[in-house]
């Protein structure tokens, strides 16, 4: 029986008294995307390093070794807000792509020393770290100030790295789920599903944050696994599924691949081990082999 797709509507002309053919949507294009349903995502966060000046070095050095780094992978670097503009120009062309540390959440007016969500996409940043652990311990900002943000950031379709985790004081209180779940279920209130799909979640213990100390491989799995749970309980199990979680902690060259050969580790955000050309690119090639 000759069948034939209608190129236009999509429909498929068969003779009636056929059996029913059921087509299977394994065009390229679908099959990729099943293949690529989390595709590790590992950012680099200079937190206060780098001024336009060592920005444009590391750039330059790290774009020398791109074609050694595995395709699987997006890789995105985090400078302060002045050394953006230099970040985005030197990276307009690359594959590698640009997020700011932070943001606020409103849009314009009175606010000084605040710079807009506006303001970033004006500058081609495309993600924005928001909610990490220093935000929120030294600068106070709550669940419901990270709501705000994480909403005005997808208004503009700027991606979100929200930040969450546990200090040791809670996991060793036995809190670390309910810590986990509050931060989730306030910080991503009334976001969609649509908009959860372009947000990445970052699992950071504040424990592991500069220290040295990271999670071990189980610890850092058993947390993610909580994390997509309450994912799968807020937006149901096929955006959970797809949603990339990342663990960040001391990550470095060495334990890289242990971390994210884990089911539920998507990729890292990296700190320390983030602001040297050669670690940074180790850290890459280690943690996602070709
Ligand atoms: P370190 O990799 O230096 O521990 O920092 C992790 C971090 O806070 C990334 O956001």
């Amino acid at each position: 029986m000759e069948i034939t797709a209608d190129s236009t509507s999509g429909s498929v002309n068969r003779p009636e008294a056929e059996p029913p053919i059921i087509l299977l949507p394994l065009v390229p294009s679908a099959f990729n995307a099943v293949l690529d349903m989390r595709k590790p995502i590992i950012a680099a966060n200079w937190k206060l390093n780098k001024g336009p000046s060592d920005t444009e070095d590391f750039i330059r050095g790290f774009e020398s070794k791109l074609a050694d780094f595995p395709k699987g992978v997006d890789i995105v670097l985090a400078p302060p807000f002045v050394s953006l503009v230099k970040a985005t120009e030197l990276l307009s062309q690359s594959r590698v792509r640009v997020s700011a540390q932070n943001m606020s959440e409103q849009d314009n007016g009175a606010y000084t020393g605040e710079i807009s969500a506006f303001m970033l996409k004006e500058i081609f940043v495309q993600y924005v770290i928001l909610g990490h652990s220093e935000r929120r311990s030294i600068y106070g900002e709550t669940d419901a100030i990270i709501n705000a943000k994480v909403l005005k950031a997808h208004e503009v379709e700027l991606k979100p790295i929200f930040c969450i985790g546990e200090t040791l004081q809670e996991r060793e209180d036995g809190k670390l789920e309910k810590v986990l779940r509050t931060q989730i279920t306030d910080g991503l209130k009334d976001v969609t599903e649509k908009q959860m799909l372009d947000t990445v979640i970052a699992y950071e213990p504040v424990w592991a944050i500069g220290t040295g100390v990271t999670a071990s491989p189980q610890q850092a799995q058993d947390a993610h696994a909580f994390v997509r749970s309450v994912i799968t309980d807020l937006y149901g199990i096929s955006v959970s599924e797809k949603v990339r979680i990342q663990y960040g902690g001391s990550v470095k060259p060495g334990n890289a691949a242990e971390l994210l050969g884990q089911k539920d580790i998507d990729g890292a955000l990296v700190g320390g081990a983030a602001l040297e050309v050669s670690s940074f690119a180790d850290l890459i090639k280690n943690g996602v082999p070709e």
